[in-house]
Parts: C-alpha cells; structure tokens; sequence
C-alpha cells in the first residue's frame, strides 16, 4: 500500500488551483441516470471515489467516456441493470445516491446497504422514509435496499436530521414524480445547490436550493445539459490550514471564499491574513497561530470536514481549544494519531480540548479516513523530521494529486510505495 513521506518545516509558499468538488461531483453523475441523454460534465476531480462511481454506473449500463482533464461524458440511455452490488457500494457510502434516480427512471432499485464506515453508522433510514413517503415500496433483504415504485408520487418530507446525501437523493428523485415535492429540514450544503443547478439545466424545476425548505415539480421527462462542477470547498479549507500551520503564504484559484465563510472566519481568528477574489483566496499566515474552538454543524456553519484539519492547526497554536463534533459519533481517529506526533489533545466524548505545543515530532501515523488523513498531513508539513503516513488510499478518495499540489508549493512530500 502507498505511503506519504513528509519532511516537515517547510512553509507553503506559491499558487494552487483547486479542484473540481468530490461531494458535488459524485451526486450530479448520478443525475445522469435520470434521462437517456447525455450529461457532459466540466471540472470533475480525478479521484478514486469518482472512479468508483463511475464504475458503479458502468455497471448499470451507463456510457462513460472521459477525455482525462476533468471532462465526462456519461449516457445512459443503455440502462439495464438497476443494481448496486456490496463489493462496490461497501468503498464509497455514497453509492447511495444511485437509490432516487434509479426508483425515479426505472420504477425498480436493488442498491446494497452502505454499511458503516470509521466515522460512524452513517444510517440511510432517512433517504427509505423519504422515498417511501414519495410511494416507493422499500424492504430490506440480505443487506439490500430494495425498492419499487410504479411513478413517484410528490410528497411533502421532512427529515428528522439535515442530511446531505438524503436531500440529494429525495431531491433527484422528485424531479420524475407526479406533481409537487417539498423537502422540509433540506440540507442547504453548496453541493446540494449545485445538483440543484444541474438538475434544473436538465429540465428540473426546483426552487429553495441552499435553504431548508426546497421544493421540486415533477416533470414528465429531462434533457441532457453541460454542466460544470463547482469547486471544492473542503480541498481550499484544507491547503489553507496547511498554509496556516506552516507559516506560508498561499494563493488558491478556481475557487471561491463564499463556499467557506466559517471556516475563514476561524483562520482569520486564529491570526491569518486572508484576501478573498472572486475567483481566488489568498492567505498569509502569522508567525505562530492562536488556538481556536470550532463546533461542527450543517452549512453555513462549520463544516465537520474541516474538523480534522482544525485540530491538526490548533495542535501547534498557541493556547488551548475546544473541538466539538456534532455531526458523527466517532470523527476523532485523528487524534490518536496526533497524539503520536506529540500533540496534546484530550478527548471527552465528543468535545476535544487541544492545547498547542511548541512543535510536533515526526512518526509513522496512520491515515483511518479522509479527513483524518488530511489533518496528519498538515501535522506532518509543520513536525520536525520525517512522518510516513500509512494508507494514504484514503487520501486519493478526495484529494487529486495531493504529492504534486503539495510538492509544488515548496512542501518535501513524496508517495513511497
Ligand atoms: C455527506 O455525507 C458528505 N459526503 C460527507 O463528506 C459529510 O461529512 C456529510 O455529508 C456531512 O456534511 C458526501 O456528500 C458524499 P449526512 P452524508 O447524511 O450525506 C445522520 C467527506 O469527507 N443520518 O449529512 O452521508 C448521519 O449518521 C464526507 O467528503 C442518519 O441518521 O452525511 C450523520 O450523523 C465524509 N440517517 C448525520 O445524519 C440518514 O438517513 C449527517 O449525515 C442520513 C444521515
């Protein structure tokens, strides 16, 4: 399995572009099972989870052809097989999101349980009830989700929680159903906009997006569309904390400061100078960082994919913080891990306290998920030595070319197999 070896001290210094977004790219290539022609998509990231689900479709019957530089192509007038298999669906949660598209083209899913993940349970009761409330019949079989629905019925749902991919599944769905359909409790996350937006250049009629009460009509049938992929926001918030805990000074384009207003905020509280462009962020880090308490919670408020990075940051800021973590039961892998590079960090429950050290020591750690992954990294680029981080897969689920991004703003950062 790859590793990432890290010597650290090295300030980021220089200008990255971001890439396109992981968690708005992978609902809208599902939007391409909702119509038989074709979707052509601009700015998708080069990651695994996209691989991923482009084989998942693949699988489906769904034309895919990708000219490598972030444009796809996906048809699927050729789908005939409205299955999501366990030994795909178990690598990406977000397989889910095939359930509401394929219900609301082919009247029939059979999608596999996604099963939990080191986060937490990650449940998808809320994307069955919701369905169900649109008339699908659902029962789970062997660990299937299976589903039936002769045509959706507009419904008027309200999640018990906020929830991301459940919004995007129920709001996918709706777009096919007979008359009107509000999602109440709506996730109003930027990448739930964007589907919004691409669903509406499809055709779709939706109003509400990005707050919590959305409202979709039905229509008899979509259209192919272009379309590009927003930015991703969890990619700029995670280089500018690199930036910040290394003394750097960064400019991120393709990208934009009003996806991540409270995660700037909190870099500006913890000292940086931060100058928001249209399209660019640029950041300036002060000589040493203040500690700085954040509280997870659904956009616009602090995003919980940015907790990890938070406390890699405040690890070795000056002062104590306080981490609290409302979103999954167990998103603190990271700090064990952090522990080993000599932070101080001390959990109780789901709150954090975090009192910075003067410096961090390189070790072996290892990555358990995404973000986590991301948090060792940035303690790596500020510890003194070497750090090897293990099962760097995680990382190449959401972060494209990360060694090379990382390598050409002055990081010694390379991928050892
Ligand atoms: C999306 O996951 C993101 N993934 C996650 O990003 C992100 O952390 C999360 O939203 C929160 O912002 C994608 O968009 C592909 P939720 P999702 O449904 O939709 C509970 C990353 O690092 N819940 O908003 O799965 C759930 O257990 C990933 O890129 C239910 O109980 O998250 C959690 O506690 C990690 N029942 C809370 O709601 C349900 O049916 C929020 O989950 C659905 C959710």
């Amino acid at each position: 399995m790859d590793k990432l070896l890290i010597e650290g001290g090295a300030p980021l210094v220089g200008e990255a572009a971001v890439s396109g977004a992981k968690n708005a790219a992978l609902p809208i290539i599902c939007a391409s099972l909702l119509c038989g022609d074709s979707l052509n998509l601009s700015n998708v990231p080069q990651l695994n989870d996209v691989a991923t689900m482009r084989r998942l479709i693949g699988q489906m019957g769904i034309e895919v052809t990708a000219d490598g530089g972030g444009t796809l192509t996906l048809n699927s007038r050729r789908l005939n097989n409205p299955v999501a298999p366990y030994e795909m669906v178990k690598t990406m949660r977000a397989s889910i999101l095939v359930l509401g598209p394929l219900l609301a083209r082919c009247g029939e899913a059979k999608v596999s349980m996604p099963g939990g993940c080191a986060i937490g349970a990650r449940p998808v009761d809320q994307h069955i009830k919701g369905l169900q409330a649109m008339g699908a019949e659902i029962r789970v079989e062997g660990g299937y989700v299976l589903a039936q629905a002769r045509r959706l019925k507009g419904a008027r749902i309200v999640t018990d929680m906020v929830t991301v991919t459940g919004t995007e599944n129920l709001m996918m769905a709706a777009t096919l159903a007979e008359g009107e359909t509000i999602i109440e409790n709506a996730a109003c996350e930027p990448e739930v906009v964007d589907l919004a937006r691409c669903l509406t250049a499809m055709g779709a009629k939706i109003s509400g997006a990005g707050s919590s009460r959305v409202s979709i009509q039905g229509v008899q049938a979509l259209h192919g569309a272009d379309y590009r992929v927003m930015p991703d926001r969890i990619e700029t918030g995670t280089y500018l904390c690199a930036a910040a805990a290394t003394r750097g000074a960064i400019v991120l384009t393709r990208t934009s400061a009003a996806l991540l207003e409270s995660v700037i905020d909190k870099l500006r509280e913890a000292g940086c100078a931060i100058d928001c462009r249209p399209d660019s962020i640029a950041l300036q880090a002060p000589p040493r960082l203040k500690s700085v308490s954040v509280r997870t919670a659904p956009y616009p408020a602090f995003p919980t994919d940015m907790q990890a990075q938070f406390m890699a940051i405040d690890s070795v800021a000056e002062g104590s913080a306080v981490i609290h973590e409302t979103i999954f039961e167990n998103r603190f892998m990271h700090a064990v891990e952090l522990l080993r590079l000599g932070a101080d960090i001390r959990i109780d429950a789901n709150n954090a306290v975090v009192t910075g050290v003067p410096a961090l020591d390189g070790a072996t750690v290892m990555a358990t998920d995404l973000r986590a992954s991301a948090s060792l990294v940035i303690a790596g680029l500020v510890a003194q030595g070497e750090t090897l981080i293990e099962r760097i897969y995680h990382l190449d689920r959401g972060y494209e070319r990360i060694e090379e991004k990382l390598t050409r703003l002055g990081a010694n950062v390379r991928r050892v197999r």
